[in-house]
């Protein structure tokens, strides 16, 4: 699909299988507030953890197609299991065909450039969905980066569904957040460093501290995702003077307006504008 108006200015696109990606957005708007953001969850079809690489691919395509068609200049892969199945060849083999003069970015390999300084051990685990630990993508770009940290890997199938029903509070949650921390650092006990790679997750922070040892440094990605943005943007001018800046932020979603914005405004604190669309 070739866009003609190539050159349109517009908001950042912000995209998310679901609500997670608004713990990345609310730092983003922390740190960028005079920039405008269309988040756009798909909460239809959450969770994308347990989906298969086409299905990740196919899915997360089409709300790019749809974010630069109502005008994203860039658009933020605010989801790890989006970043880690289908970035690259969105990247690489579509976006030449959509708008070469477009971008999109994910959220593992900012994430991936924040560890070096952080663990001292050199021993990081990553706790994240079945779909992200299985491609590989963490261990990949660590090692990249720092050749010499050991990365260790444990998929929490469990906690997407927890935060999504907002269960995230609940005593219930207790049992399956201990279960994977424990298996964590079963796997690897010289771990002194877990970077919770989902942006769901965040939400159970609170457990996860509760059930980690002390003196084990939890990362959540939110702050590493907007400083890398920010950089992005200060060395890619064109980019960024295609961004609008009147501080606006608008949701779109694939599931009900109104089951939306009672949970956005749990991730958020505040009310916010949303419309429901369809992708596929
Ligand atoms: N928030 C997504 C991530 O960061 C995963 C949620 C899902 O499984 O859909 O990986």
């Amino acid at each position: 699909m070739p866009y003609l108006l190539n050159k349109i200015k517009g908001p950042i696109g912000v995209f998310d299988s679901g609500y997670g990606g608004l713990t990345i957005l609310k730092e983003i708007r922390k740190q960028m507030p005079e920039y405008d953001f269309l988040y756009l969850g798909d909460n239809a079809r959450t969770p994308y953890g347990t989906r298969s690489f086409e299905v990740v691919y196919e899915f997360t395509l089409q709300a790019v197609v749809r974010l630069f068609e109502l005008g994203c200049p860039l658009v933020i892969l605010a989801c790890n299991t989006a970043s880690a199945k289908a970035l690259r060849s969105i990247q690489q083999n579509d976006l030449p065909y959509l708008d070469s003069s477009r971008r999109v970015l994910g959220v593992i390999r900012p994430t991936a450039e924040s560890i070096g300084e952080v663990t001292k051990s050199r021993h990081v685990g990553i706790l994240a969905t079945s779909g992200t630990i299985n491609s590989g993508s963490y261990p990949m770009e660590i090692k990249k980066l720092y050749p010499d940290i050991k990365v260790t890997g444990v998929a929490c199938p469990m906690w997407v569904p927890l935060v999504e029903n907002k269960e995230f509070g609940s005593d219930g949650a207790d049992y399956f957040v201990k279960e994977y921390i424990d298996k964590l650092l079963e796997k690897d006990s010289e771990i002194d460093t877990i970077v919770l790679g989902c942006t769901h997750y965040p939400l159970l922070i609170d457990k996860i501290r509760k059930f980690t040892p002390e003196g084990i440094k939890i990362i959540t990605q939110g702050e590493y995702v907007a400083e890398s943005l920010k950089d992005y943007l200060r060395r890619h001018k064109e980019t960024d003077s295609r961004c609008t800046k009147s501080g606006e932020c608008q949701f779109l979603t694939t599931e009900s307006v109104e089951k939306f914005k009672e949970s956005a405004s749990i991730f958020l604190h505040e009310d916010v504008s949303v419309r429901s669309i369809t992708l596929g």
